[in-house]
């Protein structure tokens, strides 16, 4: 096993501290006596748990640990604080919102290393998870289970070995892009080059010259000749976004290509050869825009020879965990550091969400609620969501709950005459957890 990186921060009188004879060689230590080293020691390296030792600090001397300890979340750090301190409202204030757990001198070296590998054990939990964690619910870059997604995985396989063109529908931020990737990347073009093209996005009178190129000389200002986009995908797939947005007069044009696998560029007479599979797509009904007469009726036919549908997120919403799951995990660099995950009526509310904008709409709830969110479990007030009504009654039942948690805690801290570490036995909770709580309740020690 290699060694475990842990860094000791000591602060007051060190001399008092052998803490490298306590610590169970599994430990990789760098030991630090100021604050100042300690941010260094942090900057140059990653160390998932540290190790906070105090004695008889002036109580001004919180500022400066609080601070430290806020730029540096993704440590689990471990506190050991003279059993007074505890006592004094900043200290408690700094455990509860720091540190992974505490313990009072003189340290038990037994229970510090099991503190210790806890923490270690949390921070792997934690900290950024490997691709391979995804295991079989990652494939072709669709994440997800539910049948709707492996039907589609299943038609991707099939129609990537053909070479006629593919015309994928889907509402937006459906995945259609993603789907046409995965249909080149697993064609034996794959090794080509991928060139998508927004057709709504390039202006109408530019679209033609983008596509098809042109020779110099073919109007003013082509100074040189300039191959086209259709040209620059030969060997691989051109994926032509948002086709229903083809202006009529290039339907024409793109109607010619599929015909005769050839094109001129603007102002040539030459007619190139160009190996390209075509895969187009639209969230757009296209047999409606031909009947508004907006979209040529042949044209349709030449490019729906494969058609494939990106089911719309609310009809497989089995795949909502393991999306979140992933969402969560991929933009894990962006969050704040102490969130752990989604509550449980977090998760009731995405699954009670009709998802109007689809997967690219659960993208952008979840990395605003990553970012904005104040808790340890991200709400569903942080995604902006509604709890259903249905599940809104169940709040009585939380109160309820809250309730007989405060008066547990009250009547444990009375029974024990005050004393934490024994009304924390008693509740069955840690040290720690029960100071949590009691800061959560507003009680006093
Ligand atoms: N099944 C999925 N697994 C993982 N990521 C997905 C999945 N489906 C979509 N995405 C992601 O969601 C976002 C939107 O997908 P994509 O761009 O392919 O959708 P689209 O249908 O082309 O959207 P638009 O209509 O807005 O162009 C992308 O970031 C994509 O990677
Ligand atoms: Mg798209």
């Amino acid at each position: 096993m290699s060694l475990r990186k842990l860094l000791s921060v000591t602060l007051g009188n060190t001399s008092l501290l052998p803490i490298p004879f306590v610590l169970s060689s599994s430990w990789d230590l760098c030991a630090v006596n100021d604050l100042d080293a300690a941010r260094k020691a942090l900057k140059d390296h990653f160390y998932p748990v540290g190790l906070l030792l105090l004695n008889n600090i002036h109580t001004a001397g919180v500022v400066e640990v609080d601070a430290m300890l806020e730029g540096h979340q993704s440590v689990q750090w471990v506190g050991v604080f003279p059993a007074e301190m505890i006592k004094l409202p900043e200290y408690r204030a700094l455990s509860v919102q720091h540190l992974f757990d505490f313990h009072t001198w003189p340290i038990d070296p037994f229970r510090l290393n099991h503190t210790l590998g806890h923490a270690y054990g949390f921070a792997e939990l934690n900290g950024p998870a490997p691709e391979a964690a995804n295991g079989g619910k990652r494939d072709m870059g669709l994440v997800g289970q539910s049948a709707a997604i492996q039907h589609l995985r299943k038609q991707i396989a099939k129609v990537a070995h053909a070479s006629a063109p593919v015309l994928i529908w889907g509402e937006s931020g459906s995945g259609k892009e993603l789907t046409a990737h995965a249909i080149h990347n697993h064609s034996a073009r794959a090794q080509g080059p991928f060139i998508a093209v927004n057709c709504g996005s390039i202006p109408a009178n530019l679209i033609q010259s983008e596509l098809f190129g042109y020779e110099r000389g073919a109007f003013t200002g082509a100074t040189k000749d300039k191959r086209g986009l259709i040209e620059s995908a030969a060997g691989g797939t051109l994926f032509l976004d948002e086709i229903g947005d083809l202006p009529m007069e290039l339907q024409a044009n793109l109607l010619r290509f599929l015909q005769e696998r050839t094109i001129n560029r603007i102002g040539s007479s030459r007619s190139i050869e160009v190996d390209v599979r075509v895969i187009a797509a639209s969230h757009t009904r296209l047999a409606d825009a031909v009947r508004a007469d907006r979209f040529r009726e042949d044209l349709l036919y030449r490019l729906n020879v494969l058609p494939l549908t990106v089911p719309a997120l609310r009809e497989r919403k089995d795949d909502l965990d393991p999306l979140v799951e992933h969402f969560f995990k991929a933009f894990a660099h962006e969050r704040n550091p102490r969130l752990t995950g989604f509550s449980n009526r977090a998760m009731l509310a995405i699954k009670a969400h009709d998802w109007p904008g689809n997967v690219r709409e659960l993208i952008n709830r979840i990395r605003r609620a990553m970012v904005m969110a104040e808790g340890r479990l991200i709400t569903p007030e942080d995604l902006d969501l509604q709890v259903p009504n249905a599940l809104r009654n169940g709040d009585a039942l939380d109160e309820a709950r809250i309730r007989a948690e405060r008066d547990a805690i009250h009547f444990s801290l009375q029974g024990n005459g005050r004393n934490i570490t024994r009304a924390a036995r008693d509740l069955g909770v840690s040290r720690m957890t029960l100071y949590r709580l009691m800061e959560k309740h507003g009680i006093s020690p």
